[in-house]
C-alpha cells in the first residue's frame, strides 16, 4: 500500500494547480505536531498526572482542567518561533498571544479550542482539538483582537483532531475534506480517507435533550417530530447520539451523517449561544460545508456571521444538508 503522510500530502498541495504556501504548510505540519503531543498526554492520562482540575477559570468563568491548560501551552510553544504566524488566540486565553519579538513573525493568525470536550477528560470519553486558519490583515504587525473578527467565509484552513481509541485529524484547506490516522509507530498522520462527504439526508440526530424545555419553538418542533418517529409527520424512526465533544459528534457526522445541534436556549440566550464562534462554530461549519453539509445558526450560514468579540458565543445547527435546511425553514416560518 502506498501510504501518503500528512507531510506529503502538504507537499503535494504545494505542487498543486491551486498551490497553498509554504508557511500555510509549515503551519499545518506544526499544529499537527502539537496535536500528536496533546495524543500522547491524553494517552498517558493518570499515569501523566494529566487528569483532574487546574484549579483556575478562563475568561468565560469555567474551570480549567489540567489538559485545557496543558494542551493551550503544547500549541502555543509549537506554534510561536516558526515564523508563520502574527498571533494566536485561544478559548483558555483572555487576549490574543502575540509573537515575541526574538522570532521571526507570518502572515497568518491561527485560533483554536485547545481541548474540545473538557467534561469527557477524567471519564476516559474522546476529546479534541479545534483550530482555525486566517489571514493577519494587510499592514498589521501587531494584531489586537479586533484583527481576528473575520467571517468564516475569510478562513483559509480549519481542522479537528479527535483524540479516541484512534487519534483522527481532520483537515480542509478550502479544497474538500482529508481525514488522517496517526500512526504511533512511525509518529506521522497517515492519509486514511479524501474528500469525506456528508450525506444529505440523515435518521441520526445530536442534542443536549435535557435542555429541551429551554428550546426556542422552531427547535421544539423539529426534535418532537423526530421523536415522533414512525408514526409522526417524519414517517420514519430517528437515532440519538450525544458525546458531549463537539470534535467528536462532528467526526460521527462526517463519518455517516447526522445533525448536531446546539441551539440558542433560555438558559444561554444572554451569551448568544453556548459554542464559539471563532474556534469551534467557524472550523466545524467551514469543514461540514467543505463536505457538502450545511452550517446555520437556524437563521442565518455560521460562516457570514461577522464576529464582534473573541469569545462570542453563537448557536449552531451543522451536518446533513436537507436536515439542516429544514431547522432554517422552520426558524424562518417564526
Ligand atoms: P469545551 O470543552 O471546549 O468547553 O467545549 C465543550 C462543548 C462541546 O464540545 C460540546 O458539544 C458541548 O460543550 C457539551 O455541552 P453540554 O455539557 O451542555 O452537553
Ligand atoms: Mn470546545
Ligand atoms: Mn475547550
Amino acid at each position: 500500500m502506498n501510504r501518503v503522510s500528512l507531510s506529503r500530502f502538504l507537499i503535494e498541495a504545494q505542487r498543486s494547480p491551486s498551490p497553498i504556501n509554504a508557511d500555510l504548510r509549515l503551519l499545518i505540519e506544526v499544529v499537527a505536531r502539537a496535536c500528536k503531543a496533546i495524543s500522547l498526554a491524553v494517552n498517558k492520562g493518570a499515569l501523566g498526572n494529566v487528569l483532574g482540575e487546574a484549579g483556575s477559570e478562563n475568561v468565560q468563568g469555567e474551570a480549567q482542567k489540567k489538559l485545557d491548560v496543558l494542551s493551550n501551552e503544547i500549541l502555543l510553544d509549537a506554534n510561536e518561533w516558526g515564523g508563520h504566524l502574527a498571533a494566536l488566540a485561544s478559548e483558555e486565553m483572555d487576549d490574543p498571544h502575540l509573537i515575541p519579538n526574538r522570532y521571526p513573525k507570518g502572515n497568518y493568525l491561527l485560533v483554536f479550542d485547545p481541548l474540545d470536550g473538557s467534561s469527557n477528560i477524567d471519564v476516559n470519553v474522546s476529546i479534541g482539538t479545534i483550530f482555525s486558519v486566517l489571514r493577519c490583515p494587510e499592514g498589521v504587525t501587531d494584531p489586537s483582537a479586533d484583527d481576528f473578527l473575520q467571517p468564516g467565509t475569510r478562513q483559509v484552513a480549519a481542522g479537528y483532531t479527535v483524540y479516541g481509541p484512534s487519534t483522527i485529524l481532520v483537515l480542509t484547506l478550502g479544497n474538500g475534506v482529508h481525514q488522517f490516522t496517526l500512526d504511533r509507530e512511525i509518529g506521522s498522520f497517515v492519509l486514511t480517507q479524501s474528500d469525506l462527504r456528508i450525506p444529505e439526508d440523515t435518521s441520526e440526530f445530536a442534542i443536549n435533550m435535557s435542555n429541551q424545555r429551554h428550546w426556542e419553538a422552531p427547535v421544539q418542533r423539529y426534535i418532537a417530530e423526530l421523536l415522533a418517529g414512525r408514526e409522526g409527520p417524519r414517517g420514519r424512526d430517528f437515532n440519538m447520539r450525544w458525546v458531549a465533544s463537539m470534535v467528536a459528534d462532528v467526526h460521527r457526522i462526517l463519518t455517516r451523517g447526522g445533525i448536531f445541534m446546539y441551539p440558542l436556549d433560555a438558559k444561554c440566550r444572554d451569551k448568544g449561544g453556548k459554542l464559539r464562534l471563532l474556534y469551534e462554530a467557524n472550523p466545524m461549519g467551514f469543514i461540514v460545508e467543505q463536505a457538502g453539509g450545511a452550517a446555520s445558526t437556524g437563521r442565518e450560514r455560521i460562516m457570514e456571521v461577522q464576529p464582534h468579540t473573541l469569545h462570542q458565543r453563537i448557536p449552531v445547527i451543522l451536518g446533513s444538508k436537507n436536515e439542516v435546511e429544514r431547522v432554517a425553514a422552520y426558524h424562518a416560518e417564526g
